[in-house]
């Protein structure tokens, strides 16, 4: 699977958009990293001749049509062992406008092919096509130069970007309400259309502003005369900031090279050649930023699938073994250690508990008291540790080798929490059942 993903865009052609993808993925490689390029403009792919490659073998188009069954049969050698292209083919009647679902494909095999980079350069314009390329990956560079079409260009496509992927995750009522309600996406601030959408749908609004604060954007300057051309390139990104309300950090201020040039010319990247240069220099510092940026991104979606995981099968527990709410006191002695917390619910299988301080790791079983510690009325049963939830100090235990007298107790425990839960009533407390259990 590709671990991390990029991609290159900007709205405006001729930026350099394809230069910066390049070098960027040469960098990449030479640093030792597993890259696949895609030339993911989709109307006039010409990656591959920046790669001094005539005419690819296999193309993206193949992939489209059917002809090969993978998009790891579409790939490309170059001159670098570990930097692979996904190339584009001739501008076919057609190919710049994949169906939705062709595209939808692309990207769900985008996420498995087998790299630790993906660098994904994206085609000039604003349509649905290119905006859904560019919001796919991890983190999204846009490239300007310091003209004032260019920064004007790659605004608005900043902006056409973030509204596209809001439409994307908000739930299609609240989408035609928004829609609906008049205001035209282009002419609407981001701020403005999050309070009209929470006035409709508070969860939506809040879903739309929790992925727009997890939008990893940042912005590089290409082809700049001088250093003052830079400031322009940071005032774009404070613009951003006031008015798209997200942080696009300027990662690169790449100058113009005549040696870019040539090597667009001569079809040998940059990167190949630059030997020691300051834009060599500045490609470099690029390439580590969105690398170490990526993969904490990467190691923060790991984790959360992880968490997502764990929460999906503790669902999946409660719900073939229902449970009802119980609060009362409980112990649990373990390795020598005794740890004090409240029940949250019990089943006839078993006890979900919130612990004080969470229990050591290596523990995965006990004894659990549960009930007023040192009165009669407590019932000291084997278990087994079966889920925990560590950020909420949750422990879903198992009862082990439960006596017939155990059972018993525990079924009087059960049915009076779900006739407790029944009538609705809240937080028990010490609902036990009247014969005493004490072993
Ligand atoms: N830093 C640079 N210094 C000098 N020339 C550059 C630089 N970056 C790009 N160029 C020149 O600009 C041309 C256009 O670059 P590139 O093809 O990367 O743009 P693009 O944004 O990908 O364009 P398109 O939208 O058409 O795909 C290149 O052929 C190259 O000659
Ligand atoms: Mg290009």
């Amino acid at each position: 699977m590709a671990k991390i993903s990029f991609s290159v865009g900007g709205g405006k052609g001729g930026t350099g958009k394809s230069v910066v993808a390049a070098n960027l993925a040469i960098t990449m490689a030479q640093g030792g990293k597993r890259v696949i390029l895609l030339d993911a403009d989709l109307g006039a792919a010409n990656l591959h001749t920046m790669f001094g490659i005539d005419r690819p073998r296999v193309l993206l188009e193949h992939f489209f049509r059917r002809e090969v069954p993978t998009l790891s049969d579409a790939l490309t050698d170059t001159a670098i062992s570990n930097l692979k292209l996904i190339c584009g083919g001739m501008p076919l009647p057609g190919s710049a406008n994949p169906h939705h679902a062709t595209k939808i494909k692309l990207i769900r095999h985008l996420r498995d092919l087998d790299a630790d980079v993906l660098i994904a350069d994206i085609g000039a314009g604003t349509s649905y096509n290119v905006l859904d390329l560019f919001n796919f990956a991890d983190v999204r560079v846009v490239v300007f130069t310091s003209q004032l079409t260019s920064v004007h260009n790659g605004y608005g496509f900043l902006k056409a970007a973030l509204h596209r992927h809001l439409q994307r995750i908000i739930p299609v009522p609240a989408r035609q309400y928004l829609a609906s309600a008049g205001a035209h996406a282009g002419d609407e601030s981001l701020a403005d259309m999050l309070t009209r959408l929470a006035s409709y749908d508070v969860a939506a609004a809040e879903t739309a502003r929790t992925s727009l604060a997890n939008y990893q954007a940042c912005l590089v300057g290409n082809m700049l005369g001088s250093a003052r051309e830079g400031y322009v390139i940071n005032a774009v990104s404070q613009m951003v900031r006031d008015h798209l309300h997200l942080e696009a950090p300027v990662i690169g201020l790449i100058h113009h090279g005549e040696k870019i040039t040539r090597s667009v010319n001569e079809r040998t990247p940059f990167m190949l050649r630059s030997g020691i240069e300051a834009n060599a220099e500045l490609f470099r510092k690029m390439a580590a930023t969105l690398v170490i940026n990526a993969e904490r991104i990467s190691r923060a979606r790991q984790e959360a699938l992880v968490n997502q995981a764990v929460m999906d099968k503790y669902k999946e527990y409660e719900r073939r073994f229902p449970r009802f709410k119980l609060c009362v006191p409980v112990q649990f002695l373990a390795e020598g250690e005794v740890y004090s917390g409240a029940t949250k619910n019990i089943a006839k299988g078993g006890v979900g508990v919130f612990f004080d301080t969470m229990i050591a790791p290596d523990t995965p079983v006990g004894v659990l008291r549960i009930g007023p510690m040192g009165k009669s009325g407590t019932l000291k049963i084997r278990v087994e540790v079966r889920h925990r939830l560590d950020d909420k100090k949750l422990v879903g235990f198992s009862f082990t080798e439960i006596s017939e007298e155990q059972s018993h107790f525990i079924e009087a425990m059960v049915a009076r929490a779900s006739a407790t839960a029944a009538l609705n009533v809240p937080g028990i407390r010490s609902s036990l059942p009247p014969n005493i259990l004490q072993n």
